[in-house]
């Protein structure tokens, strides 16, 4: 088997033919010529377009190299969340949240339990989702999770949910499928948002859904088809562009952040640090284990003393941009606690580390925390 820096440039091509382009470009149409029955792989521009069959493909080959996986491509990771969700859990189902994860599934669960559907949440750090477990018929896990890194153990939250007969979904957004493969860990679906690493140039907003069944793909098309989060055909392209340069990214970056994580060690007014890639980090051990080496991803979060130390420190960066998301190519950090929804405090900042030279950006970040401190 090739690897994966092989692998991202040639996902999801077509085969060689002569005078056509590599990777054909973005296919637009909201319909397609369709004699007779209503049969064939391309009809309706909401059911199917090649452009995005292509980038499933490519998807597909990341996530499950081994054993063929289905992908599913979304308008955004929220839509492909919402698709495992609510094609999965039905009225007096219960499922299992993770109580620190993506702060947009406190939305996502006010409207399950509308439905009738039972949430329950529990942290990730020590696999305690494990006791929420019993009747559940969905166990939904976030890790490394945004914004406080914990990790938790995929293999054994899958087949402990496996064995009391729930279905498990990872969010693989903050890894990528370069950083783990959670289907080859047990896990029935690896979900994520492509807005993130994945695309990683900030330009692009989209999700997918990759299982290696096929009951479940279906289920989960047929909710992207009758809700319509589709994804459009340019940014389908862009994210298909995007995966050739996944690997040089991510390593990029993974070697980045941890360099500006050793450097943020060694600051006094820097508290709660953490990064999975760090030998000390409380996720550091099961990490090695469960991600590839070297790929703990491009997020450091660490605790200012205070609410306006960390605006003076944001405000005095000069290579990092004051913005939310992560994983592009430009780094970028933010005041997690302006949003309201994470439980943090108020001088924690999310930094999501670019392909920068580290030297340049731990220079700058050294800078902005002498200039806060001083002023
Ligand atoms: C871990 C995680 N999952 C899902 C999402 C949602 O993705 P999107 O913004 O593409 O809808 C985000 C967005 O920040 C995220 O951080």
């Amino acid at each position: 088997m090739t690897g994966d820096g092989t692998r991202v440039v040639r996902a999801g091509l077509p085969e060689p033919e002569a005078y056509e382009p590599a990777l054909p470009g973005p296919v637009f149409a909201a319909h397609y010529h369709l004699p007779g029955d209503a049969v064939g792989p391309y009809t309706y521009g909401r059911d199917a377009n090649p452009t995005w069959t292509r980038l499933e493909q490519a998807i597909g080959e990341l996530e499950s190299p081994d054993i063929p996986a289905h992908t599913v491509a979304f308008a955004s990771g929220m839509a492909a969340i919402s698709a495992v969700l609510f094609s999965q859990l039905r009225t007096g189902d219960a499922v299992v949240f993770p109580s620190d994860g993506y702060q947009l599934l406190s939305a996502v669960r006010t409207r399950l339990e509308s439905y009738g559907i039972e949430v329950r949440t529990a942290p990730t750090a020590r696999d305690a989702q494990l006791d929420a477990l019993d009747g559940a018929r969905l166990l939904w896990i976030e890790t490394p999770s945004n914004p406080g890194l914990d990790v938790c153990d995929i293999q054994r939250l899958s087949d402990e949910a496996h064995r009391r007969g729930a279905l498990v979904a990872v969010d693989n957004t903050l890894a990528t499928p370069l950083g783990q493969r959670p289907l080859g860990l047990g896990a029935d679906f690896s979900v994520a948002s492509g807005t993130k690493a994945l695309t990683g140039h900030g330009d692009v907003l989209l999700g997918y859904v990759s299982t290696r069944d096929a009951a479940p793909a279906d289920a989960v098309r047929l909710w992207r088809k009758t809700v319509g989060a589709i994804p459009g055909p340019m940014e389908s392209w862009l994210a298909h562009r995007s995966l050739a340069t996944l690997a040089l990214r991510v390593r990029q970056q993974s070697q980045n952040a941890l360099a500006l994580a050793a450097a943020l060690a060694d600051r006094p007014e820097v508290t709660g640090l953490r990064h999975p890639g760090l030998p000390t980090d409380p996720s550091h051990s099961l990490a090695v284990r469960q991600m590839h080496p070297g790929r703990f991803g491009s997020v450091v979060s660490f605790v200012l003393p205070d609410k306006a130390y960390a605006e003076r420190f944001l405000a005095a960066l000069t290579l990092v941009d004051d913005a939310t998301s992560f994983g592009g190519v430009r780094s970028s950090a933010e005041r997690r606690a302006r949003w309201g929804g994470d439980a943090v405090p108020e001088g924690f900042i999310r930094f999501s580390v670019g392909v920068e030279e580290a030297e340049d950006l731990i220079a700058d970040v050294t800078r902005a925390l002498d200039a806060a401190t001083q002023s």
